[in-house]
């Protein structure tokens, strides 16, 4: 029977990426864990993208103290399809720099079943279709959308080697897969065609030449001109429309109060039995759910600044802050 590796502190298996070991990989992430797995780029810290918690797991592995939106992997133009709107423009780039190291920002999706965390709440889904054809193999054996961002902790340099994994996040995931130092070695050029012009969140892979070759046209940068959102700006683009307050023990007239813990006055509950994971994994949908109901306002609960608290925290802070 499988063990938790994190139950002991002890490392999870490293194993050749074949058929074997996709399969067992694969066994994980249907039961919502995580596994490192390669690309061409750097190797990613996978999760089941349609699995809340499996995401909040992610968040919590990176110790990240934000929620920033995640690339979401597919192995055909199929399973893309799926999950993001191609315009006839995403569709050309998509035909000619995929399979390859180029992310593509696109319109969500409704029915796609990605949980609203791996977006960080957007309207919008950042999707890639590696070129190594074992990561292709994998994700086309899951059969859902794996979640990946490069599997190193907050601030640290991506890994381009089992062993960088093993090191930095060896505690968190249920396996590694190992596939050799990747080819590319710098992560994937991620281009936003959501809007009216393609704009460059951030450079990799596939140089911005080609794609301004491609696309017959001059790419914007962003934050190289402040009139254009830097990705970090687009992470804090989804609040709720209704003014939200923090730390409530209660309702007022007319407000909805988004519970945490076991309490029974609640509109709706992040998490009854207090457990992070699964608040952070409901966040998103939970918020989008009240700023559509009939409520004047929004009253969240304490919740506490720890682990993927911080993150939460952060989210609803901004949430919470004076608009201009
Ligand atoms: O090479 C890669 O892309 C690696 C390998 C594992 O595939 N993955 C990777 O993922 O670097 P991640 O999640 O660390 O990269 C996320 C980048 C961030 O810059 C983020 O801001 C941007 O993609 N991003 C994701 N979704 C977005 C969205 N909806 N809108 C704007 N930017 C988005
Ligand atoms: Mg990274």
């Amino acid at each position: 029977m499988w063990a938790d590796p994190r139950d002991k502190g002890g490392m999870p298996p490293i194993l050749p990426l074949d058929d074997q070991s996709i399969a067992i990989a694969v066994d994980h992430i249907r039961a919502g864990r995580l596994v490192a797995f390669p690309t061409e780029t750097v190797y990613g810290l996978g999760g089941d993208a349609t699995n809340g918690e499996a995401v909040a797991a992610i968040f919590e592995a990176k110790g990240r103290p934000r929620f920033n939106p995640l690339i979401v992997h597919v192995p055909d133009m199929i399973a893309a399809r799926g999950v993001g709107k191609f315009d006839k423009r995403a569709e050309e780039l998509a035909s000619r720099f995929w399979p390859g190291p180029l992310t593509l920002v696109v319109k969500r999706m409704v029915d796609s079943g990605v949980s609203e965390l791996a977006s960080a709440g957007l309207d919008t889904v950042a999707i890639r279709m590696p070129a190594l054809r074992g990561a292709r193999t994998f994700l086309a054996e899951v059969g859902r959308p794996l979640a990946a961002p490069s599997a190193n902790r907050s601030g640290k340099v991506s890994p381009t080697t089992a062993q960088h994994v093993a090191q930095e996040l060896g505690d968190a995931v249920a396996l590694i897969l190992d596939g050799g130092p990747c080819k590319v070695g710098v992560e994937s050029t991620v281009l936003d065609m959501s809007g009216e012009t393609p704009v460059l969140l951030r450079p990799g892979g596939v140089p911005l030449e080609e794609l301004e070759e491609a696309l017959g046209r001059k790419i914007e940068v962003a934050g190289a001109d402040t009139a254009i959102a830097s990705p970090g700006m687009l992470e804090s683009h989804y609040a709720p429309a209704l003014p939200l307050r923090m730390d409530a023990r209660e309702a007022k007239a007319g407000e909805a109060l988004l519970g945490f813990g076991p309490v029974s006055n609640a509109t709706l509950n992040l998490s009854e039995t207090g457990n992070l994971r699964e608040a952070a994994a409901n966040l998103f949908a939970m918020l989008r759910d009240l700023d559509s109901s009939d409520f004047t306002a929004i009253a969240v609960m304490p919740i506490p600044e720890n682990g993927l608290g911080r993150a939460i925290n952060d989210r609803l802070r901004r949430a919470a802050a004076p608009r201009g």
